[in-house]
């Protein structure tokens, strides 16, 4: 019987594949949930009594900018912690030791985490529909470790890799376009952009200085009138796939 009063999910996941794990592991609980999603969560939390999962997606080898600021603002009172770390089957260079680091710097108890693997939300080609069954199934397996570690009261410090300085993140040079023919401006791209890269009153239109292609438009759009092309894009995507078609797997430190 596991003493939480709560399961707490924080997550950021423009294109849903790092909440489908968070979910996934969530299932292995039956305590009451509650949800922070970060592309839109930006207040001050402390967590106490509670089990948190939290989830993020790598952004150039780094956690992405927004969810470094927004998780920075949440405290654990050595609250325990499950780090989901998902990345597009390229890399996940210094993103974990940042990610582990900073929860751990909040007063988080990292009691288990994992580098998952899921379809790149550039580059769908990479990694093609993952998370797939043989990744759900180690996710399972995972899972249900730390649920014997907890029952059995097991508790060790998790050393990560990844060095610093942390690597710089690199702004691709592309950015993401609107169909204007199929743009209905419904506006549900504006709202949910978490870099307000969407002007309301043009919303065909990106601040290419603001956006991150982080994906939240392209996924949420009905029409599906945003999308990521043209010819930088393309020769991105072609580089992309010659170095990665290689399967990476999924990897658990507990
Ligand atoms: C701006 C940006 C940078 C990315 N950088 C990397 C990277 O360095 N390595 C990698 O393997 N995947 C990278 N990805 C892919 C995402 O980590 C991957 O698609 C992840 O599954 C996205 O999670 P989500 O579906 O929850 O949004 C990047 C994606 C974006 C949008």
């Amino acid at each position: 019987m596991l003493k939480f009063k709560k399961l707490s999910k924080v997550y950021f996941s423009p294109s849903g594949t790092t909440e489908k794990i968070v979910n996934e592991v969530a299932k292995h609980f039956n305590l009451n949930r509650e949800n922070y999603n970060l592309l839109s969560f930006d207040e001050e939390k402390t967590f106490t009594d509670e089990l948190v999962i939290i989830g993020v997606p790598v952004f150039d080898g780094r956690i992405p900018k927004l969810v470094c600021k927004r998780l920075s603002k949440m405290k654990g009172t050595n609250t325990k912690a499950i780090v989901i770390l998902n990345y597009g089957n390229i890399s996940y260079g210094d993103a974990l030791l940042e990610l582990t680091e900073l929860l751990k710097e909040n007063n988080f108890q990292i009691i288990g985490v994992a580098t998952t693997v899921s379809q790149h939300s550039h580059f769908s080609e990479i990694g093609h529909n993952r998370p797939d069954n043989d990744d759900l199934e180690k996710i399972n397996e995972f899972s249900k470790k730390i649920v014997e570690k907890l029952e059995n009261g097991i508790e060790n410090e998790i050393f990560v890799s990844g060095y610093k300085p942390y690597q710089d993140y690199v702004k691709p040079s592309f950015s993401v376009s609107c169909d204007e023919d199929l743009c209905t401006e419904c506006l549900d791209c504006a709202y949910t952009c978490p870099e307000d890269a969407i002007p309301m009153d043009s919303p065909t239109q990106t601040d290419r200085g603001l956006c991150t292609t982080c994906s939240t438009c392209i996924n949420v759009c009905s029409e599906a009138a945003r999308s990521f092309e043209g010819p930088e894009y393309n020769s991105q995507m072609r580089d992309a796939m010659i170095n990665n078609f290689e399967r990476k797997e999924a990897e658990f430190f507990l």
